[in-house]
C-alpha cells in the first residue's frame, strides 16, 4: 500500500503508516500503532502497546511504555523516556531530558507495579527541558512548565509554572506567549502574537471564543 493515510505491516509486524519515516537504529515492537507522517529517530524504542497518532516526532534516544497513549503532532525532543500510565494528549511539546515518574514512592526491594499513578498532559502543553513530571498529576491544557521546574501537583489551563516545586508565575497563550493577567481573580487579555482574548474568571482562563 503506498496512499498516505493508509496502515501497512512493517519489519516488527508493528502498525505503521507507510508515510512514517523510522531510522534503521530505531526499534518498534510488534503491535505498536504508529499514525501517518511520523518521525521516529535515532535509537528510539517503542514498546508494543503503545498507541501513537499522526504527526508526531520522537528525537534521539526516546523511549515510549506499553501503556502509553499519544495523540497526534506531539513532539518528543531527545533522551525522553515516556513511561508506563502517561498520556499526551494532540499538540504537546516534551522538551529535551524531561522526566516522567509512574511510582510515587519507589523502593528497589518494593514491587509497586500495581501502584502506578496516571499522569495526564492536556492538549498543547508545553514540558521545559529537564522538567519533573511526579506521577499523579494533569498538566492543563496548553499549560507551559518552565526549564527545570518539577512539577508535584495539578496545572492549570494556561499556566505558566516554574522552579522547585513549580509555582504558576503567569499564564500563557496557546501561542507561548505571556498574558498579562493577574494569578487571581478576574481579567482579560490578548495574546500580543495573534490577538486572541483570554477570560480570566475567579482564577480560571479560558479562552474567550470556547466561552460563548
Ligand atoms: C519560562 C520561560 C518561557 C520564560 O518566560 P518569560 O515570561 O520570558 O519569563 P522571564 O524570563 O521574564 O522570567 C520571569 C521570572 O521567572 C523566572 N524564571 C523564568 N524561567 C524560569 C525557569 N525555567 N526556572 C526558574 N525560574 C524561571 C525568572 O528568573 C524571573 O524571575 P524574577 O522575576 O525573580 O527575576 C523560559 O525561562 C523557559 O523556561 N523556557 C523553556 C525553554 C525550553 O525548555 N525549551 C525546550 C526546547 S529547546
Amino acid at each position: 500500500m503506498t496512499a498516505s493515510g493508509s496502515i501497512c505491516l512493517w519489519r516488527t509486524e508493528a502498525l505503521i503508516d507507510v508515510a512514517t519515516t523510522i531510522h534503521p537504529s530505531a526499534i518498534v515492537d510488534a503491535g505498536a500503532v504508529l499514525g501517518e507522517d511520523c518521525r521516529v529517530w535515532h535509537f528510539v524504542h517503542i514498546s508494543a502497546k503503545a498507541r501513537i497518532g499522526a504527526h508526531c516526532s520522537f528525537g534521539q534516544n526516546v523511549f515510549v511504555g506499553n501503556d502509553v497513549m499519544i495523540g497526534s503532532n506531539v513532539r518528543v525532543q531527545n533522551n525522553v523516556s515516556i513511561y508506563d500510565a502517561v498520556t499526551l494528549e494532540d499538540d504537546v511539546f516534551c522538551g529535551p531530558s524531561m522526566v516522567f515518574t509512574n511510582v510515587y514512592n519507589p523502593r528497589a526491594a518494593v514491587s509497586r507495579k500495581d501502584e502506578y499513578r496516571r499522569t495526564q498532559v492536556r492538549r498543547g502543553a508545553t514540558l521545559g527541558a529537564n522538567c519533573t513530571i511526579v506521577c499523579g498529576t494533569t498538566i492543563g491544557r496548553y499549560a507551559f512548565v518552565g526549564a527545570g521546574a518539577v512539577i508535584n501537583r495539578d496545572v492549570p489551563d494556561f499556566a505558566l509554572m516554574v522552579g522547585v516545586p513549580a509555582r504558576q508565575i503567569g499564564w500563557m497563550s496557546r501561542h507561548g506567549e505571556r498574558l498579562a493577567l493577574p494569578l487571581g481573580g478576574d481579567g482579560e487579555a490578548s495574546c500580543p502574537a495573534t490577538g486572541e482574548r483570554y477570560q480570566l474568571r475567579a482564577g480560571v482562563c479560558v479562552l474567550a471564543e470556547e466561552n460563548r
